[in-house]
């Protein structure tokens, strides 16, 4: 496979994606062109394979690089204040300057982690982030949102701090979980419904088509097929960052089906739906809406859902019984803007979205109700 260059365009802040094979062994000959510092302090987690580790470090410290890591244990919880303090005492112990680089290696937990502590060090250090999840390589590591959880509520804290570099590597996915890679592609799939906001790579329905009549090599992880869906919505979310890189509004159709998802996840304490199932759900929903607003019609109401349930991901929730405690939730979601509930739907056809304000909470509990009554 050829190497994969799409850039985020953000003026001084602008940096390059590049999508390869294997591109981890080559880290450093790609860090050495950012005339990084010497010191890297690579953060990970416990479950991260350590063959991944090492080819890392084997090749920063080749190209001259001495390398440090802090390995976290695994999960959601790990990205606190205890874990950001802990990456900071390393880069100050260890004398860490402006121009010496943290290197995040792991799925999003580690890279919104890692990128908020790269933002405040000094005032800003470099960041460099390799995904090793899908999520985190069709999202997470792209766009510069950092954060970490605190008791009150998800990534409450943080900041916008735009990576350096990101190197993808899609010979990383081999070893993830079915259930981690699906949680990825609930995310593939939310930027086929809104395929048409990048440049366009595929025609008309392109890649809402090519996702259908693929699923089977994807889900093989056939590596060329696996590499172009990454290489697409990488592109499509490095076009809406590079318009709108703080989400004053276009960046915010990133989150269809988020609104609900999101209230989904924290009714259930983020244990019984992951969040690309919650978005999967919530992503259905979204084009309920739409369909009832009518903004979006029946037939691609039912060919949008049963893509999700294609790829095994859930449609529907398995009862109602925490409706309220959702509804609840979403009230307080912190993108809600003038007290408002605000949803992106699908439009059109298939890959149009439409960020659309002002529904009422009775309408969304009409909408679960309806939804969950239907055959689809
Ligand atoms: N994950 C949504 C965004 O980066 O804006």
């Amino acid at each position: 496979m050829n190497e994969k260059r799409i850039k985020v365009e953000l003026k001084d802040k602008s940096y390059e994606i590049i999508l390869r094979q294997n591109i981890i062994s080559k880290t450093g000959d790609y860090i050495k062109k950012l005339g990084a510092g010497k010191k890297i302090l690579i953060v990970t987690q416990d479950k991260i394979p350590k063959i991944y580790i090492n080819k890392v470090i084997k090749n920063l410290r080749k190209t001259g690089y001495k390398t440090y890591v802090n390995s976290l244990p695994s999960g959601e919880s790990y990205k606190s204040l205890s874990s950001l303090l802990k990456i900071l005492n390393t880069a100050i112990k260890n004398k860490f300057e402006r121009n010496d680089s943290l290197l995040a290696l792991g799925g999003g937990v580690i890279s919104d982690l890692t990128g908020f502590a790269a933002s405040i060090y000094l005032r800003g250090i470099n960041f460099v982030c390799i995904p090793t999840t899908l999520l985190g390589m069709v999202d997470a590591a792209i766009g510069g949102k950092t954060a970490i959880n605190i008791k009150e509520g998800k990534n409450l804290i943080g900041t916008f701090y735009q990576p350096r570099l990101v190197l993808i590597d899609p010979a990383c996915l081999k070893t993830l979980s079915k259930k981690e890679f699906l949680v990825g592609m609930g995310e593939v799939i939310k930027y086929a419904l809104l395929e048409k906001t990048g440049k366009k790579v595929f025609r008309n329905k392109g890649f809402f088509m090519y996702l259908k009549n693929t699923k089977n090599k994807i889900l093989e992880l056939d590596p060329a097929t696996l590499s172009k869906i990454i290489e697409h919505s990488v592109s499509v979310k490095a076009f809406i960052v590079s318009k709108d890189e703080k989400e004053s509004n276009l960046r915010a159709i990133l989150n269809l089906g988020h609104t609900f998802g999101h209230g989904i996840e924290q009714a259930y304490n983020y244990k019984k739906y992951t969040h690309g199932e919650a978005v999967s759900i919530g992503t259905c929903l979204a084009c309920k809406l739409g369909n009832d607003l009518k903004l979006f019609s029946e037939k691609d109401t039912n060919l949008a859902i049963s893509l999700i349930s294609d790829f095994g991901l859930p449609t529907k929730l398995t009862n109602l019984k925490l409706l309220s405690k959702i509804t609840e939730a979403m009230l307080h979601d912190k993108k809600i803007k003038d007290g408002k509930l605000r949803f992106i739907i699908p439009t059109n056809n298939i890959g149009s979205v439409k960020i659309i304000s002002g529904v009422t909470i009775n309408n969304i509990i009409k909408i679960f109700k309806q939804h969950h009554s239907g055959k689809n």
